[in-house]
């Protein structure tokens, strides 16, 4: 009898926030996580030896998602060293906040590039391996602001909508192959990313939530985890607000 083979993910802004949540997640349900970092390789080793102490095998890996042979490079050395890559979680991204008449051209661009071009470059690089096999599970974290837009976000939310309808062609494209494309779409999550925004900011923010609460970060991986496993098999094209009821 054939020895069933470890399942192994890919996480992209996997050294911190939701993209750390899910790398411990996937690892805690017995995946081999390879995951890409940008600067802090402290927290990205103690990240890589936390998850490994989980179970399976983890990798760290400097890469840029902005720069497609940097991702080519990490996706090549995780299918090197851990084998073919069952799912690809794109959670990498930033903001760079302005009303549009302050906008810069920079921060347009610096948004578009790491959010949506960021999932363009991780995509087009799992994409081939995982048609050849017939197997794959792709999950692109969008944001509400990309579902319903957000002021002073005009970058921010046009990179999410994009990871929309990227995600959505995706599915239709690459559904006959086996291949799943879904988008999960937080609202506001206690990381780096919101802790950035002012006392008034949050309290205002957390009346509009009908949780009353930020969300956390493990919430987010809880579904990411759910959305890639076989659980979900009939699920794609789909994007999934989790936001504590701040849309409705
Ligand atoms: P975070 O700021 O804590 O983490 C973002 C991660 O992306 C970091 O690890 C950072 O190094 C990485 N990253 C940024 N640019 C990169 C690049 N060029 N190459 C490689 N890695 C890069 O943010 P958080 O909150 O964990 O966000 C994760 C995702 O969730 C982002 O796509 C964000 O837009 C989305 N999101 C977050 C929400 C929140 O309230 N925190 C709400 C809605 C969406």
């Amino acid at each position: 009898m054939t020895e069933k083979r470890v399942p192994v993910a890919l996480v992209s802004g996997g050294s911190r926030g939701i993209g750390r949540a899910v790398v411990l997640r996937l690892a805690a349900d017995g995946y081999d996580v390879s995951f890409c970092y940008q600067s802090n390789e402290q927290a990205a080793l103690e990240l890589e030896k936390e998850a490994g102490e989980l179970g399976g095998r983890a990798l760290a890996v400097r890469a840029d998602v902005t720069d497609a042979a940097s991702v080519k490079d990490w996706v090549a050395r995780t299918e090197s060293d851990l084998g073919p890559i069952d799912v690809a979680v794109c959670s990498a991204g930033i903001t760079r906040d302005n009303p549009l008449l302050l906008m810069s051209d920079e921060d347009w661009h610096n948004v578009l590039d790491t959010n949506l071009d960021g999932v363009y470059h991780v995509c087009r690089s799992v994409i081939f391996e995982m048609m050849k096999r017939k197997s794959g599970t792709i999950i692109n974290v969008s944001s509400v602001a990309g579902v319903h837009g957000n002021a002073t976000q005009s970058n921010y939310s046009a990179s999410k909508a994009g990871i929309i309808g990227f995600s959505k062609a995706l599915a239709k494209e690459v559904g006959r192959y086996n291949i799943r494309a879904n988008v999960v779409a937080p609202g506001f999550i206690e990381t780096d990313m919101t802790a950035e925004l002012s006392d008034k900011v949050k309290k205002d923010a957390a009346k509009q939530i009908a949780l009353r609460r930020f969300g956390r970060a493990e919430e987010v991986a809880d579904l990411v985890a759910y959305l890639a496993s076989d659980r979900a098999g009939y699920i794609t094209g789909s994007v999934f607000q989790i936001d504590g009821g701040i849309t409705i």
